[in-house]
């Protein structure tokens, strides 16, 4: 009897942590999708883990453009015909230390395109896959800094707003989707790629494997719940 693969995409698969996941997500049977916006440096990424006999394909989809999520979609279903785990993981960290109303308000509204909308398009366009056959598992990836708490505190405005933004939807979709559809945020940690810095205490290895649990969840898991080393926060 033929087994028939789950099918999982990562988006802004080509480094960092969705690369790591991308990895273990075939190391552990999946067939992967890993996306990228840049069709090179995805095709790259993508090849040295076919090198590994890993069963990882690309696809270029840049989360800010709906047009480049819809071709994506569309070309997922009629090569694979279904999407049993989406991973929400391409993300920017534009600012710093600037304050949010002194800051060049693009800042907030390209961190909210590709953090919060990037992640809210491709949900809605993937989604129909998922419903076809009554399954999913998506994985919003958070950061602490989505915590309400962190509100009160000052600066990383525009990135603090996008994923609590992210938890936020999380939440509603959960509580709308029917069937065994699935729908958690996770907080990384502090993670040493590009975005986090050579300082981070995490690897990306160690960051995907605390996270990669919510990707095969049974009926009876949590849905709409956010995530940190496998424990709920009260956000
Ligand atoms: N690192 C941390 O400490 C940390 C902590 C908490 C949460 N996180 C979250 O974890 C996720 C991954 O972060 P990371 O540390 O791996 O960051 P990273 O090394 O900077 O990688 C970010 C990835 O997102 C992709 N990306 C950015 N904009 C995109 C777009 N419009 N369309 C498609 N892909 C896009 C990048 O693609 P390009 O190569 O083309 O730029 C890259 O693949 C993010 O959501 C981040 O907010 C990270």
């Amino acid at each position: 009897m033929s087994h028939i693969k789950q099918v999982a995409l990562v988006t802004g698969g080509n480094r960092g942590i969705g690369y790591e996941l991308v990895k273990q997500l075939a190391v552990n049977g999946f067939k992967v999708i890993l996306t990228s916006r840049d069709s090179e440096k995805g095709q790259k990424a993508a090849q040295i883990l076919q090198e590994s006999k890993l069963d990882v394909s690309f696809a270029v989809m840049d989360v800010e453009e709906k047009e480049s999520i819809r071709q994506a979609a569309s070309a997922i279903n009629d090569q694979y015909g279904r999407l049993d785990v989406l991973i929400n993981n391409a993300g920017v960290y534009l600012n710093e230390h600037e304050k949010l109303l002194a800051m060049d308000p693009g800042i907030l509204e390209k961190t909210m395109a590709t953090n919060f909308f990037g992640a809210y398009y491709v949900m809605h366009a993937f989604l129909p896959l998922m419903e076809k056959q009554g399954y999913g598992r998506i994985i919003n990836i958070s950061s602490g800094y989505g915590e309400l708490r962190e509100m009160a505190v000052p600066g990383v405005g525009a990135y603090k707003l996008s994923k609590l933004a992210l938890n936020g939807l999380t939440q509603l979709t959960a509580a709308e989707l029917k069937g065994d559809i699935k729908v958690n945020a996770a907080c990384p940690g502090w993670v040493s790629t590009d975005m986090g810095g050579p300082s981070a205490p995490r690897t990306p290895k160690q960051a995907a494997a605390s996270i990669l649990w919510l990707a095969t969840i049974g009926s009876d898991g949590p849905n709409g719940g956010f995530f940190r080393n496998g424990r709920q926060i009260d956000w």
